[in-house]
């Protein structure tokens, strides 16, 4: 990370957009962009009701924005229907046999459906999950692979008032079980399977032993996808394909308070209970809808992908509602990037002729280790836009992008953003903003950043500091599910009104915000935020465990790697094969994503003489194999001798 925040401050390498695509963008210079983002800020009641237009309400709204710090409320009064504006506005506007979505299954199956297609697959859906018991506000749990029906289930929620929230197809039984036990749902939503490199995940079995001791479900619909076995408990199971014969193709929707609740996700915090991050209808349907339209320039005849899953937000918000509240066509695809081998993406990009691609560096960091070859086989001459989002992109793995698959013609959008924010924050608008390698660039419309000291003073140019909101915005979380107080002191507390991200970063004389990264316990694995507190509660759920600590390691593709130092009980021994086990532990408690890259068994851990743990100092030895900062309070300093040499053997 150190030597990335190095180059990042001698990054003085800058590409402006090409005069054909300028000429075509809704924003075209920089000017046009200041005066915007001046008057957004300023009277953002003016801004958000124009975009606010644009969409679908039934009844309009009063006030634009309530604002108490900091409980928000956009559209006061208005009410609309964001499935309807998803999907029925364009059979309406006459974009019926447009095509909606173009998905490709892991194996190479096919299919696409147009904007009318999916409209009956939506109402159909509606009407089942009506049909199981499900009402206005009631949870709606969503685990399910990357295949149509996540997308069709979300918008059926969204229609009748559901409330979904997914649960990534990575996350195991106990994963689930949490959310479930906070969200409470009614209904679940998963599939016999997805295919993921090759081989099938077992969603359904991750239900069953997550719901052994569940009290809130009453119904699973099943999706059959893989042909895979699975139990289905007589009574509590049904099968989609079944409930969606026994319906209608219509489905007439109800129109709902603009802060009528649309979704819970979960996400790490610093403790280790997962937040459900609450967003509500009206301002984050024109937010997603607004930032969709400037900054990936989405146009009528554009074909778009976004690589992320409907598990992430990046898949709730530039997959199922943003490029569908634009009516665009979208590329959907199931599976694994390197199935069979790395070349997927670039065939799927040649195949369908994307012209916008919207991915993770992480992803772009294990294209570029997997050879070029694998690229220059493939025209990817259709692309006209990237993106990336995540994570801070190294400017190596940006200049690669850029021009190995950009052709050097096509602006990259380094976006910035949260599940709590709902959409994009910081961003480059693509017709007008330089971008460089590595650096977000300026805040969208409606978005006052700013980066501030402890004291809460504005840093000076480059100087770096806390990343901070000082004003609401349309797609702001509202609250932190059935936990106000943490929401207020996680996001609100550090300065009075102010949202504070929890990300360190730094703002260049030009006015460019570079992120630095989280400043809290939380890690940044392949673009997917991990909580230390979630994996070291894990390991110690292990019976040979005492304690754990968990930080981050710089690494060359997932950008921060999993280290945790263990503990073990007494008497136990530490061999290659309880470490394995461990590691594997991890895994079925969290998810393979949680899995610890580096393990390593001590007698104990690095502590004050008060007892804290010191990871600062575990983070500065797996960083750098050494640690040279003050270990004066350290309990036992013969520790970090110790553990100095089983580092360096690693
Ligand atoms: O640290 C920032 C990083 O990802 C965090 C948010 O994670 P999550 O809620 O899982 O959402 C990820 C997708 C929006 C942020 O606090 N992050 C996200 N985008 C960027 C980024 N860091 C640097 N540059 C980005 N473009």
């Amino acid at each position: 990370m150190s030597k990335n925040i190095e180059s990042h401050l001698s990054e003085d390498r800058e590409f402006k957009p090409s005069k054909e695509f300028s000429k075509q963008a809704r924003v075209s210079s920089m000017a046009q962009y200041k005066r915007m983002h001046k008057e957004s800020v300023e009277r953002p009641d003016l801004f958000w009701a124009r975009e606010a237009r644009e969409l679908h309400w039934d009844k309009k709204w009063g006030k634009v924005l309530e604002w108490k710090a900091p409980y928000a409320k956009w559209f006061v009064g208005g009410r609309t229907n964001v499935c309807v504006n998803c999907v029925d506005r364009h059979v309406t506007e006459g974009r019926g046999n447009k095509a909606a979505i173009i998905w490709e299954g892991e194996p190479g199956d096919k299919r696409t459906l147009t904007y009318k297609q999916l409209q009956r697959e939506v109402c159909r859906f509606a009407n089942v999950l009506e049909s199981n018991g499900v009402k206005s506000k009631d949870r709606v749990l969503i685990y399910m692979p990357m295949v149509v029906e996540a997308t069709v289930a979300m918008l059926a929620c969204a229609r009748i008032g559901a409330v979904h929230s997914i649960v990534f197809g990575g996350f195991s039984a106990e994963s689930i079980k949490d959310r479930l036990d906070d969200s409470e749902a009614k209904v679940v939503i998963t599939a016999d399977g997805g295919w993921r490199r090759g081989g099938v995940v077992d969603l359904k079995a991750n239900i069953d032993e997550a719901l052994k001791k569940d009290k809130s479900v009453e119904k699973v619909i099943v999706l059959k996808r893989t042909e895979n076995k699975v139990k289905m408990t007589k009574g509590r199971d049904v099968w989609w394909h079944e409930e969606t014969a026994k319906v209608a193709a219509t489905h007439k929707a109800k129109s709902f308070d603009s802060e009528h609740p649309l979704f819970i996700l979960y996400t790490s915090g610093s403790t280790g209970k997962p937040k459900g991050i609450l967003h509500t209808t009206g301002g984050y349907m024109v937010n997603t809808y607004a930032t969709c339209k400037y900054i990936f320039d989405m146009k009528d005849d554009d074909v778009y992908w976004c690589t992320a899953d409907v598990g992430w937000i990046t898949g709730h918000s530039y997959i199922t509602y943003g490029p569908m509240l634009n009516g665009v066509t979208q590329v959907m695809y199931e599976g694994a990037p390197n199935y069979p081998d790395f070349s997927r993406f670039w065939q799927i990009v040649e195949e369908y002729s994307v012209t916008i691609f919207y991915t993770a560096p992480t992803a772009i960091r294990a294209f570029i280790k997997a050879g070029d070859e694998l690229v220059d086989k493939h025209d990817l001459s259709s692309l006209r836009l990237l993106g990336t989002v995540g994570e801070p992109i190294n400017p190596e793995a940006w200049m690669w992008y850029y021009n190995k698959i950009g052709g050097g013609r096509c602006p990259i959008v380094d976006t910035w953003w949260q599940t709590e924010t709902g959409a994009i924050m910081i961003s480059p608008l693509p017709g007008c903003t330089p971008i460089k390698p590595g650096t977000a660039t300026q805040p969208f419309f409606g978005i006052d950043a700013a980066i501030l000291d402890e004291e809460g003073n504005e840093c000076k140019a480059n100087e770096g500091g806390r990343l901070v909101i000082r004003k609401p915005w349309p797609g702001m979380l509202r609250t932190i599910y059935k936990d106000k107080k943490r929401y207020r002191d996680t996001y609100w507390s550090d300065y009075p009104g102010m949202y504070t991200a929890g990300d360190g970063a730094r703002r260049d004389r030009k006015g460019n915000f570079w992120i630095v990264g989280r400043l809290d316990d939380v890690l940044n694995v392949s673009g997917h935020r991990l909580g230390t507190a979630e994996v070291e509660s894990a390991l110690v759920s292990h019976d040979a465990v005492a304690e754990a600590a968990v930080v981050g390691r710089p690494h060359e593709i997932k950008g921060q790697a999993v280290c945790a130092f263990v503990t073990l009980k007494s008497g136990i021994e530490g061999t290659d094969e309880l470490l394995k086990e461990v590691r594997n532990h991890v895994g079925k408690v969290i998810g393979a994503i949680a899995k610890p890259d580096d393990v390593y068994f001590t007698p104990v851990l690095p502590k004050t003489r008060s007892g804290k743990i010191m990871r600062r100092l575990l983070k500065e030895l797996v960083a750098t194999g050494k640690v040279t900062g003050n270990t004066t309070t350290l309990e036992d300093a013969n520790v970090v001798k110790s553990l100095q040499k089983q580092v360096a053997k690693k």
